[in-house]
């Protein structure tokens, strides 16, 4: 049999990295992975996967980059309150730790960094749908990802298919990006311990411990969300189509939701009706996101997962992961 490419995934042990790593796995890729468990957590990371407890902000990490063919780089400080409350950190990790990931990819002469982006970048948009050209970063999240875009655009204009002269000899470089705007993801192994957790688990989790959810501001917010595995189909795509290379893609379901309307699918598929307390509304969060997925649709992607099926497969892994006990 011939062994597959090695792909390196950074934040492996966090929602979209543990999927994509059982994902990768079952097509048979050989995967590596890096964590520092900031916010992800050992036991999501799937057998078989070479794990690595390893900051991205550290230089020792590009030992390990040597025979990647692709990275994806997902490893961040990602929830819009706590990137408010530390904006240096937040430059830290995503800015200085996205760079450090780059210089790792870069030296080891890796094929292909697919790295995310954010929705969050359409922040200051009135636009709906909303196109990948409408970038308008206003959180420190969101700054930190667009400060980020600009370094791997720097890296592919410098160290993209070409001899390059920037370097101290001349080198033939093949470095290409793909950038994922990632929408509202949801599905199973979504971290419902942070601070402000998801919608989707927050609810869920409350309404099954008959407790009162919180909705942050009105709850007429509306958010476009994306089944995990609708996304990693286009992961996918991203290592077998040249056409992906050196480009972003918004990876939204194309529809969105108020938090309220929301709220309704959880109580009623729970059958379980408990009013929600309303807490003042939380800085930084954009009114309304929904995805123009057209870009990727074009190339053959579409989302598949309705939302009625998603929010099952989410209640089944919380159900489960409660029998276990990992949800006091
Ligand atoms: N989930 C979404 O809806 C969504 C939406 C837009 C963008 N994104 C982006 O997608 C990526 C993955 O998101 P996720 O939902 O899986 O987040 P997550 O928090 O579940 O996973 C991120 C992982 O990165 C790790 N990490 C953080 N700092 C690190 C560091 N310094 N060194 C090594 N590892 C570190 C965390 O421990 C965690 O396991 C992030 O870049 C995020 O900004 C996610």
């Amino acid at each position: 049999m011939i062994s597959k490419e090695k792909i390196l995934i950074t934040g492996v042990a966090g929602f979209i990295g543990s999927n994509l790593a059982s994902r990768l796995l079952a097509e048979g890729y050989e995967v590596l992975g890096i964590d520092n468990l900031a916010y992800g957590l050992r036991e999501n990371v799937p057998d078989g996967v070479e794990f690595h407890f390893k900051d991205i902000r550290n230089k020792d990490i590009y030992p390990l980059f040597q025979g990647v063919d692709t990275v994806f780089h997902l490893a961040a400080k990602n929830c819009i309150a706590d990137c408010q409350d530390d904006p240096a950190e937040t430059a830290e990790v995503n800015v200085s730790g996205s760079v450090n990931v780059f210089e790792a990819s870069r030296r080891a002469g890796v094929r292909k960094v697919i790295y995310a982006e954010s929705s969050a970048l359409y922040e200051g948009s009135k636009i709906f749908p909303t196109p990948e050209s409408e970038v308008k970063p206003e959180s420190f999240y969101a700054v930190s990802k667009f400060a980020s875009m600009y370094f791997a655009e720097a890296y592919r204009r410098f160290y993209g298919s070409q001899i390059s002269p920037h370097s101290s000899h001349l080198t033939l470089h093949n470095l290409s990006f793909t950038a994922l705007r990632y929408f509202c993801v949801y599905g199973p192994v979504q971290d419902y311990r942070r601070t402000i957790p998801p919608v989707m688990s927050a609810f869920i989790i409350k309404l099954l411990k008959r407790e009162q959810p919180v909705i942050y501001g009105t709850g007429e917010k509306r958010r476009d969300f994306i089944y995990v595995d609708d996304v990693n189909d286009f992961h996918l795509m991203c290592l077998t189509d040249k056409r992906t290379d050196n480009r972003a893609f918004n990876l939204g379901s194309g529809m969105n939701y108020s938090v309220n309307e929301i709220y309704r699918k959880v109580s009623d598929l729970l059958g379980i009706h408990i009013p929600p307390v309303h807490k003042p509304d939380l800085p930084g969060e954009a009114e309304v996101t929904l995805a123009d997925i057209s870009a990727a649709h074009e190339l053959g992607w579409a989302p598949k997962t309705g939302i009625q099926d998603g929010l099952n497969n989410a209640l089944t892994y919380i159900k489960r992961e409660m029998a276990k006990g990992n949800i006091p």
